[in-house]
């Protein structure tokens, strides 16, 4: 069989209580410690049943396991860039050339933004900003559970998680709340690393 590496979970990049009073500590510490490592957890459990259904030369049940690394996969991914994305003297509005492809591509902050909370709003799962490499422009992309409505190729620099575990506890249904709350934490100097970091690989 062959090694596998394993997907662990990585350490909150701040304290579990660094984000109160917009999302409290035992928001932060279900959803790091319990959702974010159950993917991590159901993403080594699928990649352990190909491996092992490669070894014994049945497949049967290697459909629903790719499924559930897609899943899981996602599910990692994006909490990972959740929790950077984030931090304690986040807040305000990007600048330099993010500012500036914001303004381009959606006409204004405060078009990006209106545009990004729809997404927010409407989403089954998270609202993505992401480089897309093939028309070379920003999107904002709902995206139901993990992986639905995913642009293929797409990168995404920003993601707000609007899974009820996400907001629940602290703003009961009131989701504007919580989207609220959000801005007030937005690590925009993160946001602006993934930017350049992308746009330096497909322009
Ligand atoms: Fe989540």
């Amino acid at each position: 069989m062959p090694e596998l590496s394993e997907p662990e979970l990585p350490p909150l990049p701040y304290d579990y209580d660094a984000l109160e009073p917009h999302i409290s500590e035992q928001v932060l510490t279900w959803h790091h410690d319990t959702h974010h490592q159950g993917y991590v957890n159901g993403l080594a459990s699928a990649e352990e049943t190909l491996a092992e259904n490669r070894e014994a030369g049945d497949f049967s049940s290697s459909a629903a396991a790719q499924g559930n690394v897609t899943h899981n996969g996602c599910g990692h991914y994006l909490h990972t860039l959740f929790w950077e994305n984030m931090h304690p003297d986040g807040g305000g509005e990007p600048d330099g050339d993010l500012a500036d492809r914001i303004e381009e591509d959606f006409g204004s902050y405060e078009g990006w933004k209106g545009d990004f909370e729809a997404a927010a709003s409407a989403a089954g799962g998270w609202a993505l900003l992401v480089y897309d490499p093939v028309a070379k422009q920003l999107r904002n992309v709902p995206v139901d559970k993990h992986d639905q409505g995913a642009l293929w190729g797409a990168h995404p620099i920003l993601a707000l998680d609007v899974w009820e575990h996400s907001y629940y506890y602290d703003y009961g249904p009131a989701r504007g709340d919580f989207i609220d709350a959000f801005f007030e934490v937005v690590n925009w100097d993160k946001v602006a690393d993934e930017y350049a970091t992308v746009t330096e690989l497909f322009e």
